[in-house]
């Protein structure tokens, strides 16, 4: 059994569909990533499967709960990382990850779970004092105090700096080793390639592509040394809403500073991959970019 199944599940608001048709399993033990641009439907996919948005239409099960039915059964076995702010500043972690562990009939041993984070001695640090790493580290924490068996996980690393990344991404790493099945929602294609099994490709509600890494790169371009990058760009296709794919992918490229997108929808990182986001296949002057679906040896 799948411990995700998500069946054709349609959501609209007022006018804006913003999920048509998507459907997708994750399997045990998996790392499933959810990557795309700017509206494409992520984040309420993912809050339908967390159970905190209704879909119009469709079905999920998440270990044979269905999320909007059994809410209670399934805060047991699901854990949500907290988008940053969401924390009140003066409590500290400790107390954090204790209020957390008293919601679960059967959870982790704080301390040890601090400890595992390296957060051992930030236990009396207060929220407000905690760096973007700590904080990032101490609200995984929270998702798996419970000792959930599915972790949803959105934009895990927005805001980290390179090292508090790598950091982060080991911890995923122990943390599916311990058995957990994680959805995992990134707008960084190399942590995507690094840590997911498998990878669906959003794109205006809809699942353009869903595949291996390895798969989605070799399926747009045919050859070794493509990047998931250009797949991505493939995949998406042309940016015809003029806002989106730059900042998503200016985001990727340039910095962990995600959070200005929503902000900065024709910002600073617009140069960088301009040639690309003006649609169509690439056309960055590389020879043979393959992007035409034609292989090349
Ligand atoms: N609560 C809401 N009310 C109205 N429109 C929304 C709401 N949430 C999301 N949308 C719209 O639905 C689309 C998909 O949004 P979202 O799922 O947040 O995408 P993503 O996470 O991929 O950026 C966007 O056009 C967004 O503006
Ligand atoms: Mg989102």
């Amino acid at each position: 059994m799948a411990v995700i199944e998500v069946r054709d599940i349609h959501k609209r608001y007022g006018e804006t569909v913003a999920v048509d048709g998507v459907s997708f399993d994750v399997d045990a033990g998996e790392i499933f990533g959810v990557l795309g641009r700017n509206g494409a439907g992520k984040t309420t996919t993912v809050e339908i499967i967390e159970g905190l948005r209704a879909p119009d239409t469709g079905r999920v099960r998440v270990l044979g709960l269905d999320p909007t039915r059994d809410r209670r059964a399934l805060r047991a076995v699901l854990g949500v990382q907290l988008q940053e702010g969401t924390l009140p500043d003066k409590a500290t972690a400790g107390e954090m990850v204790r209020l957390y562990r008293s919601f679960y009939a059967d959870g982790a041993d704080p301390d040890r779970l601090l400890g595992e984070l390296g957060l051992d001695d930030k236990r009396d640090t207060v929220v407000d004092e905690l760096s973007g790493g700590q904080l990032q580290r101490l609200s995984i924490a929270l998702a798996l105090v419970g000792k959930p068996r599915v972790a949803v996980l959105d934009e895990l690393t927005t805001g980290l700096d390179p090292r508090a990344r790598r950091d982060t991404w080991e911890l995923i790493e122990q943390v599916r080793r311990a058995g957990v099945t994680i959805l995992l929602v990134t707008h960084f294609m190399d942590e995507a390639q690094r840590l997911c099994d498998r990878i669906a490709v959003f794109d205006r509600g809809r699942i353009a592509a869903l595949d291996t890494p390895g798969g989605l790169v070799a399926r747009t371009h045919g050859r070794r040394g493509a990047s998931l990058d250009e797949a991505f760009l493939a995949m998406t296709g042309t940016d015809d809403e003029g806002d989106g794919l730059d900042d998503v992918l200016g985001g990727a490229a340039l910095d962990e500073d995600g959070r200005a997108r929503d902000g900065a929808a024709s910002g600073g990182h617009r140069a960088v991959r301009d040639g690309a986001a003006s649609g169509g296949p690439r056309r960055d002057g590389a020879p043979s970019d393959g992007a035409d679906g034609q292989v090349r040896s």
